[in-house]
């Protein structure tokens, strides 16, 4: 099934609630919350408080991306706060096989982002273990970037792999995703769509209805 996980990071903070809502009853599936430590990447977003206090707002699932280095000991506190799936970094993780136990030992779905240039080779053993792999096709750390075009060729790579293992993986894209590019991700095999400014600049209900009209 794809599925739309607008990400909050571009969305206007002042008004987090309100547009919560928007995104929710305009249809999209999953919530996109982007947690930076300033380390893994350069700046600072926002972390388990502020997912406690929108988690009263909507039932739709909270996919949670960790741009932290070493995040291991932030899993329990994110579960706490709501979190449906944890995406953490096979950059920023030394232990990577311990960290993705220890969410699911939570209960959560678990999940791991791989960087633009990282190989998809460092799945392989893995892989089977993993409900979604998120392929960055920006650098992370900043919304409003431009689509990296060998991106394509990486998620048919990862959808073959996955359909030659018999794997059922979902495969989520993350930066620079609009109107114009989401058919070109979805022909080559991902299936959870993130977008940040294409939801959140101007009307975001349509740009919501718009997404999905495409993924249908
Ligand atoms: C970037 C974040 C993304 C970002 C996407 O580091 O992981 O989720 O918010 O924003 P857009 O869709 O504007 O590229
Ligand atoms: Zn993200």
């Amino acid at each position: 099934m794809n599925c739309l996980s607008p990400s909050i990071l571009a969305a206007d903070i002042s008004r987090l609630g309100e547009e919560i809502r928007m995104i929710d009853q305009a249809g999209a599936q999953y919530i996109h919350i982007d947690i930076m430590d300033g380390h893994f990447v350069p700046t600072i977003s926002f972390g388990g408080p502020l997912m406690n206090s929108i988690r009263g707002l909507t039932d739709r699932i909270f996919d949670v991306h960790l741009m932290v280095e070493e995040p291991a000991h932030l899993v329990e506190e994110i579960v706490a706060c709501g979190a449906d799936i944890i995406t953490v970094h096979a950059e920023g993780c030394v232990h990577l096989d311990r960290t993705i136990d220890k969410i699911k030992a939570q209960g959560v779905l678990a999940s791991v982002a791989l960087n633009p240039a990282t190989d998809l080779s460092c799945l392989e053993y893995i892989l089977p273990k993993l409900d979604m792999v998120l392929l960055m096709t920006v650098n992370p750390g900043y919304g409003g970037q431009t689509y990296i075009p060998y991106s394509t060729n990486k998620i048919r790579d990862l959808r073959r792999i996955i359909e030659e293992r018999q794997l059922r993986i979902d495969i989520e894209v993350d930066g620079g995703i609009n109107l114009s590019n989401v058919q070109e991700v979805l022909d080559a095999g991902a299936n959870i769509i993130v977008a940040g400014s294409a939801v959140f600049q101007g009307d975001i209900t349509a740009n919501v209805e718009e997404f999905l009209k495409i993924m249908r």
